[in-house]
């Protein structure tokens, strides 16, 4: 281990971050009494530039006057190329009252976005007398935010997590794709075979660069890394294998875009009974092997030593603190 030791994530479920545009607030009694641990009531990409002062004046209504229980409360405000940013930050944080507890910036770029926001946002709350500090989630969903995905990471004590955001992301990149997520079909290795004989197809993923780099941005900086939206609300299935890849890259949460993919981004970002069971008999067999005087010993035929109890405690803590949450 260096010198300099890994800040622990906050410790508060975040499985399913449910969105749902500011513009539509016959939605906002739905998102509040839904299974998701966090809602994104969304001011950018879902709201149409001529109803953005109503969107935001309804974001403000719902977080002061909804019972959104115990769910972590963020606004998605505006990009800071935008006109309507400033004026979102303002109003949200003179307006609301003490239940909002995040502030989503989009299409960070570098740490300086991150700073000018905390910059406004620390001035609104001196002013203010407020007493919860709002903290900051951003969205790596350009080529400039992957570039400086550390240096955003690292840019404020507010920020508590990051996600991946395929569209904007694939579009930053020049990618050939209109998927919001998942696989991609031109995204393939072909088996190597003699000519005139077929050939099998593996699809890769063309997410996973960007995935790795958030994750270890966020472990390195104690941050949440979430992955963003799987645009096809139709395919469950599909939505299951791009947050079960994400889950075992060690993402702890997917974006919901549609009510149905609530219940599945639980279900994958919740350690199953069966993997807790496993985690806690790695535990039991290390300890065993302490007692015994060794650092190493076999757990059904296979490796597991002083490594293996970080990795199963991973497991462990995560299922406690989603059932003491
Ligand atoms: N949160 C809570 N409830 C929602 C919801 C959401 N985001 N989206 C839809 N619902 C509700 C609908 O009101 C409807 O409720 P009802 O059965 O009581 O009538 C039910 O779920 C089924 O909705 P459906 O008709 O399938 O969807 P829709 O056509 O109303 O809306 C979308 C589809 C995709 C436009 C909508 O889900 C949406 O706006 N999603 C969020 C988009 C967003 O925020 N994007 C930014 C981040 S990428
Ligand atoms: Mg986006």
């Amino acid at each position: 281990m260096s010198f300099v030791t890994q800040p622990p994530a906050p410790a508060r479920p975040n499985r399913c971050q449910l969105f749902g545009p500011a513009s539509r607030p016959a939605l906002f009694e739905k998102m509040a009494s839904s299974a998701a641990d966090v809602i994104n009531i969304d001011l950018e990409d879902s709201v149409a530039p001529d109803d953005k002062d109503q969107a935001r004046r309804n974001a403000i209504a719902a977080i002061n006057d909804v019972d959104w229980g115990n769910k972590y409360m963020s606004v998605r405000i505006n990009g800071l190329d935008s006109p309507y940013w400033y004026r979102d930050v303002v109003d949200l944080l003179e307006q609301t009252n003490g239940r909002l507890d995040q502030i989503m910036i989009p299409k960070a770029g570098n740490g300086m976005d991150i700073y000018a926001v905390d910059a406004l946002v620390s001035g609104i709350e001196m002013a203010k007398g407020r007493q919860k500090h709002i903290s900051f989630e951003a969205i790596i969903e350009t080529a400039a935010g992957l570039a400086h995905v550390e240096q955003i990471a690292a840019a404020s004590p507010r920020m508590q997590a990051l996600s991946l955001g395929a569209a904007d992301f694939a579009a930053s990149m020049g990618m050939q794709t209109t998927g919001i997520g998942g696989t991609q079909s031109d995204y393939y290795m072909l088996e190597n075979a003699e000519p005139g004989t077929p050939r099998a197809v593996h699809f890769a993923d063309p997410w996973h660069m960007a995935t790795v780099a958030i994750v270890s941005a966020c472990r390195t900086h104690g941050l949440l890394p979430v992955d963003g939206p799987f645009g096809d609300f139709s395919d469950e299935e599909g939505f299951r294998a791009q947050a079960r890849r994400c889950a075992t890259l060690g993402m702890v949460g997917k974006w919901a875009i549609h009510p149905k993919q609530i219940a599945l981004a639980n279900e994958v970002f919740t350690p199953s009974a069966e993997k807790v069971a496993e985690a806690r008999e790695i535990l039991a067999a290390m300890e065993q092997a302490k007692a015994d005087g060794q650092g190493a010993t076999v757990y059904k035929g296979r490796l597991v030593d002083i490594a293996s109890i970080k990795q199963a405690e991973v497991i462990v803590k995560q299922s406690e603190m989603i059932t003491n949450s």
